[in-house]
């Protein structure tokens, strides 16, 4: 099956046969964005996400395949969210990160800036912010290179789930996310920080998420509603990378 597109204002929306297919070029988009950040920073800073959907990226990347196309030494780990667990817990996000990529490349400890999901989440939640703060200095150049984003069947991204209070945050860079028992609690970065990223990198598979894809890519309304749909960098640029099976609802896909 070949791969079909759809130009948006800002971005685009790439259909894959498969999540192996989709992973492996949003394998190839991190090896470009990195060598392009590099070139003009000396370093590459990157958000990534937890969940099931970006496992097959991270092993890719950190497989013989991907792993020597990257210069690991100038790039900057954060996460866009993380669970209120041990580093060593299987629900963690850093664990996730670590196990199938971190721990594969040449990644000096000091460029990994994890969220500390085993202190309470309001501390870990400051002690992030502070991190990040510390990482970019001046406020105004807080702009992440990569935000690797996945979406929920309910629409939500990072931890900003619909109808939660999170979304309307407009100061702090990350924030705590109760979730109430037995769920455990979250951290998240804000809409404004995921806002600010150069390129935004959506991946998004499977037939449970059809219904909700096709309504945030869709041009009605209802999108506002969905936490997803508010990711809009306000300089950057933003690519789905979704596969058929996301995309069975979708309109207007041309074949590339
Ligand atoms: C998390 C993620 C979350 C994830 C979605 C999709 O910590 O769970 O950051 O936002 O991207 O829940 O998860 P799947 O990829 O497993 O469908």
């Amino acid at each position: 099956m070949e791969t079909s597109v759809i130009k948006k204002p800002k971005g685009k929306i790439e259909v894959h046969p498969d999540l192996e297919a989709l992973s492996h070029r949003a394998a190839s988009i991190f090896v470009n964005t990195s060598r392009n950040s590099i070139e003009i920073k000396k370093r590459f800073t990157v958000a990534i996400s937890g969940g099931s959907t970006p496992r097959r990226l991270y092993t890719l990347l950190g497989s013989e395949a991907y792993r020597h196309q990257v210069d690991w030494q100038c790039v900057h780990f954060f996460w866009a969210d993380e669970r209120c667990v041990s580093k060593e817990d299987e629900a963690s996000n850093f664990k996730t990160a670590f196990d199938t990529l971190l721990s594969r490349v040449a990644l000096p400890d000091k460029n990994i800036h994890r969220i500390k999901g085993e202190e309470t989440p309001d501390k870990a939640s400051r002690v992030y912010e502070e991190e990040i703060k510390r990482f970019f200095g001046e406020s105004e150049k807080l702009g992440f290179d990569l935000i690797i984003l996945g979406m929920g069947e309910d629409g939500h991204t990072a931890s900003l789930f619909p109808g939660s209070k999170s979304i309307e945050e407009t100061v702090r860079l990350a924030i705590p996310v109760y979730m109430g028992e037995p769920k455990k609690d979250r951290i998240t970065l804000t809409l404004p920080v995921l806002n600010n990223a150069a390129q935004i990198l959506f991946l998004v598979a499977g037939p449970s998420k059809a219904a909700v894809l096709s309504e945030i890519l869709g041009d009605g309304v209802r999108k506002r509603g969905f936490p997803a749909g508010l990711i809009r960098p306000a300089h950057g640029n933003i690519i789905w990378l979704i596969d058929q099976e996301a995309a069975g609802k979708l309109r207007g896909l041309r074949s590339h």
